[in-house]
C-alpha cells in the first residue's frame, strides 16, 4: 500500500506541453480593439519577449531553461498521492490520487508558472512586476518568484479577499512585494470603478486593469505585468504538473486515470494537470477530463464562447473565450481565486472541441466536501481546490452505485491555512449558494455584445 509515490530530481520534465500544436483546429488569435489579430510586437509593453514567443508558440514541446529548474526543485517533484482515508471513508472502489501542489512555498501551483515568468522578466532586464491577485495565492507566488530574482513586485488584491484573508499580505510583505485593495485610487481604471461603485467587492477584471495600467505607465519602461492565469504561457508553465503526474500513475502500476477533476478560475490548474492527458484523448484514450467552477460565476457552463476583454476596461486584447462578459462582478465567495468572468482561451477551445465535461458546482456542496477531505485525509485545503474535491466525492460515489473500480485523477491546486475564515464563516452557517438567473447572465454579457464572435470567426 503506497501512499506517496515521488519522482526523484532528474526524473522531473525538462520540457513543458503547449496543447495548441495538438487540438485539432489551430486556437483563434487575440485581437486587437480594431478587430485585426494582434501582432506579437503589440504586446511588448505588457511581457518581455521570451513569454510572447511561448504565447504565440504552435511548437509541441518547450524546454525548460536550468535556471527555472533549478528554482523549482525547491519543492518539486511535487508528490501524488493516494486518497486511501477518503476512499475508506466513502467506501468507493474508486482509486483515487491527488496531485499535492499545497507543498510549494506559496502554498500552491501558483509559483510552477511565477518562476518562469520572474526569469524571462529578469533575462529582458525588467526590474518591476506588477499583478492582480484574486485569493492571494497568485501574488504571493509572484512576491516569492520576484525576490528569488531581485525583481520589485506591486500586487493589486481584490478589495474582498484583501479583507477576508489579510495574513495572504503579510506573505506578500515579507518577501519583499507591495501589496494593495483593489479598486484602489492609484490608478486611473481603479478610480473610474469607484467613481461607479464605491461598495464593490472588487473582481480580478479590475485589478487586472489596474496592475496593466501600472506596468505600462511606467516612464522607465523596465516594469511588465505577470498574469497569474488564463494566457498560453501559463497553461504552458503549469503543465510539469500533469507531466509529473503522468510519469508518478505508471510507477503506481495505473494505466492511466479514468477521470481527471480540477477546479477552474482562469483554468491553469485544471491545464496543468488535465492537458497532457488530453493529448492523450486527441490519440484515442478514454478519458473524462472535466473543469469544475462555482456556480456563481460559471463562464465555461453559462457564459458564451465569445471575444472578450481579460480586464474591465480594456487594457487587454480581445480573448476569444467563454466567458460572462468583462463588466461581471461575480458574488465575493471564498473562494476568491474561481470569481474571474473568463476562461483561459485553450481550455475554452477544448470545450469547443468536445473534449472537457466542465460542471459546476454550489459553494456549500463544496466547503462540505473541503472538511470531509480534511477528516479523512488530514489535509486543510483551498476554497478554491474545495470544488475539484466535491467533483470527486460525486464520481467516486457514483462509482460505487455502479461497482466500477475507476481511477480518479485530481489537482489538489492549493492548502486553506489562509483561508480558515472561510472555513469559520462555513461552519457559522453564514454561506449561501448563489445561483445566477438566465437574466442575469444575458445582462452581464451585453458589454461584449459589440465584439466580434468568437463562433463565427472560427468557422471562417
Ligand atoms: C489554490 C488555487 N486553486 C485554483 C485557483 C484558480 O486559478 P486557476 O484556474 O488559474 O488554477 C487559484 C487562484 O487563485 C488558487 O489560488
Amino acid at each position: 500500500m503506497t501512499t506517496n509515490i515521488f519522482l526523484s530530481e532528474h526524473e522531473m520534465p525538462r520540457a513543458w506541453y503547449n496543447l495548441a500544436a495538438d487540438l485539432p483546429h489551430a486556437p483563434l488569435p487575440p485581437l486587437a480593439p480594431d478587430g485585426s489579430p494582434v501582432r506579437p510586437e503589440q504586446l511588448a509593453a505588457i511581457f518581455p519577449m521570451g513569454l510572447i514567443e511561448q504565447e504565440v508558440s504552435s511548437q509541441r514541446w518547450i524546454d525548460i531553461p536550468e535556471e527555472v529548474l533549478a528554482l523549482l526543485y525547491r519543492w518539486r517533484p511535487s508528490p501524488l498521492q493516494r486518497a486511501y482515508g477518503l476512499e475508506r471513508a466513502l467506501g468507493t472502489p474508486a482509486r483515487i490520487y491527488f496531485k499535492n501542489e499545497s507543498v510549494s512555498p506559496a502554498g500552491s501551483h501558483k509559483p510552477n508558472t511565477a518562476v518562469a515568468q520572474a526569469y524571462y522578466n529578469k533575462l529582458a532586464g525588467i526590474k518591476k512586476l506588477t499583478t492582480e491577485t484574486g485569493a492571494g495565492q497568485w501574488g504571493s507566488a509572484l512576491a516569492f518568484a520576484c525576490a528569488q530574482f531581485g525583481l520589485e513586485c506591486k500586487v493589486f488584491m481584490v478589495r474582498s479577499s484583501y479583507e477576508q484573508k489579510p495574513y495572504r499580505k503579510s506573505m506578500m510583505r515579507t518577501w519583499g512585494a507591495t501589496c494593495i485593495p483593489s479598486p484602489s485610487s492609484t490608478t486611473r481604471a481603479g478610480r473610474e470603478v469607484l467613481a461607479r461603485m464605491p461598495d464593490t467587492p472588487g473582481s480580478l477584471a479590475i485589478a487586472i486593469s489596474e496592475a496593466v495600467e501600472e506596468a505600462v505607465g511606467d516612464p522607465s519602461g523596465s516594469t511588465r505585468y505577470a498574469l497569474g492565469s488564463v494566457l498560453n504561457h501559463v497553461m504552458l508553465h503549469q503543465t510539469i504538473i500533469g507531466l509529473e503526474a503522468k510519469k508518478q500513475l505508471e510507477l503506481a502500476g495505473e494505466r492511466g486515470p479514468d477521470q481527471v477533476i480540477a477546479c477552474v478560475g482562469g483554468g491553469s490548474n485544471f491545464a496543468g494537470l488535465a492537458f497532457p492527458f488530453v493529448k492523450d484523448k486527441i490519440e484515442g484514450a478514454e478519458i473524462e477530463i472535466i473543469p469544475v467552477e462555482p456556480s456563481s460565476c460559471p463562464s465555461l457552463t453559462r457564459g458564451s464562447f465569445i471575444y472578450d476583454l481579460g480586464d474591465m476596461s480594456g487594457m487587454t486584447p480581445l480573448l476569444p473565450m467563454h466567458s460572462l462578459g468583462h463588466e461581471f462582478v461575480p458574488a465575493s465567495i471564498h473562494a476568491g481565486g474561481l470569481r474571474y468572468h473568463g476562461m483561459a482561451p485553450l481550455v475554452s477551445a477544448a470545450v469547443e472541441e468536445g473534449l472537457l465535461s466542465p460542471r459546476a458546482l454550489p459553494q456549500l456542496e463544496c466547503f462540505e466536501a473541503a472538511v470531509a477531505f480534511a477528516r479523512s485525509e488530514g489535509i486543510i485545503v483551498a476554497p478554491e481546490t474545495s470544488h475539484a474535491i466535491a467533483q470527486v466525492i460525486r464520481e467516486a460515489k457514483r462509482a460505487k452505485e455502479e461497482g466500477k473500480e475507476k481511477v480518479i485523477l485530481f489537482g489538489l491546486s492549493g492548502h486553506g491555512l489562509l483561508d480558515l475564515s472561510g472555513y469559520e464563516s462555513y461552519f457559522a452557517g453564514q454561506l449561501e449558494n448563489i445561483e445566477l438567473s438566465p437574466e442575469a447572465i444575458e445582462r452581464s454579457l451585453a458589454c461584449a455584445a459589440a465584439y466580434p464572435k468568437a463562433r463565427d470567426f472560427a468557422l471562417a
